[in-house]
């Protein structure tokens, strides 16, 4: 059975933006995330706490989370690779976080710079950190259905990396298929094997739109139970550490099928489209998004 509701968590300004090869005005970013804030989504990843170095996108962290209106009711989560990050992100008034790994060790060598052993420690002082905070954190489990350095990942292992992260006390675990190489198939397996280490309420999908899978690999997620989605406004997006990857399913179509299959989101997609048209025109590029392209033809 699909669920009543869905939880729809928009991760553009993070994912969708981390990848743009020139510098996005800091006000362009504040201005998307406000005008996300009121299209209903009850989740927007606003940023990530990593290291300039490394995400030259994301150098201005914490100007994004000081400059956002923040509405009641809506969280606005960070990502936060290590304690540095952290107590950057909680400095600047993040009041969620995400811890972020992967079930392939080199994606996480060439991610985060370590083995994916050392970067469960890490997790584990974030971890301790934002509990003596009272601050939730989600997990994300990266290449859960295919690594663009290893290739096949097996059911088996991203279920012991997120029963591990769950045993840590994240809150949600979302699993990302982080080149968009997963099918119905193997998205039904991969599952299958991880709902017997983490409670299926626990688990949400994040789905890379790379090979055109997204939309059924989310079906199929909704009908074993799960009921947390990511997605991109305008499906923008891509990882820095996996070239080629394509953004997220779109927000917008996203919310299209779930109004068709009678799932409440709360989000209001006309409100959601404007959002789109109003970051492709900032980034002079055309929307991902399907539902958008058929809207301004019809
Ligand atoms: P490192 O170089 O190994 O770090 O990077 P280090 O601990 O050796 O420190 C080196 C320098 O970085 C030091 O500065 C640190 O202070 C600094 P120095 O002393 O040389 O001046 N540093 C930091 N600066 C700012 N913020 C920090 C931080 N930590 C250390 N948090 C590190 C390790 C994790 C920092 C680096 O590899 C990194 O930033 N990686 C981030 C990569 C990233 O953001 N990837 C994209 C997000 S993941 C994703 O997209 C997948 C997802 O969408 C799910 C899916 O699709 O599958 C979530
Ligand atoms: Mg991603």
């Amino acid at each position: 059975a699909l669920p009543a509701r869905v939880k729809v968590v928009e991760v553009g300004p993070r994912d969708g933006l981390q990848n743009e090869q020139s510098i996005v005005p800091t006000a362009v970013k504040i201005g998307l995330i406000d005008m996300l804030s009121h299209t209903g989504l009850p989740v927007i990843e606003a940023t990530s706490f990593v290291s300039p170095r490394w995400v030259p996108q994301m150098a201005d962290h914490t100007e994004v989370m000081q400059g956002i209106k923040k509405l009641p009711g809506v969280s606005y989560p960070v990502l936060t690779p290590n304690l540095k990050g952290f107590q950057a992100a909680v400095a600047a008034g993040a009041k969620e976080v995400s811890i972020f790994g992967a079930a392939s060790e080199l994606f996480t060598k060439k991610n985060i710079n370590c083995s994916i052993e050392e970067s469960l420690e890490r997790f584990s002082e974030v971890m301790s950190a934002a509990r003596a905070a009272s601050i939730p954190v989600r997990g994300y489990v990266s290449c859960v259905l295919g690594c663009p350095y290893e290739g096949k990942i097996s059911a088996a292992k991203v279920a012991e990396v997120s029963k591990k992260m769950y045993s840590m006390g994240c809150y949600e675990i979302s699993l990302g298929d982080t080149i968009g190489i997963g099918t119905p198939g193997s998205m039904r397996e991969m599952l299958t094997a991880v709902m017997k280490e983490v409670p299926v309420g626990a688990l949400a999908v994040h789905c890379h739109d790379t090979y055109g899978q997204a939309l059924a690999n989310i079906l199929v997620a909704l009908q074993m139970g799960v009921s947390v989605v990511d997605a991109s406004v305008a499906g923008l997006g891509g990882c820095p550490y996996a070239k080629g990857a394509s953004g997220n399913v779109a927000t917008e179509d996203l919310v299209y099928m779930l109004n068709g299959l009678g799932i409440h989101t709360g989000v209001d997609l006309q409100k959601l489209m404007d959002t789109g048209t109003f970051i492709c025109n900032a980034l002079n590029r055309r929307t991902n998004s399907k539902v958008s392209q058929a809207s301004c033809r019809l």
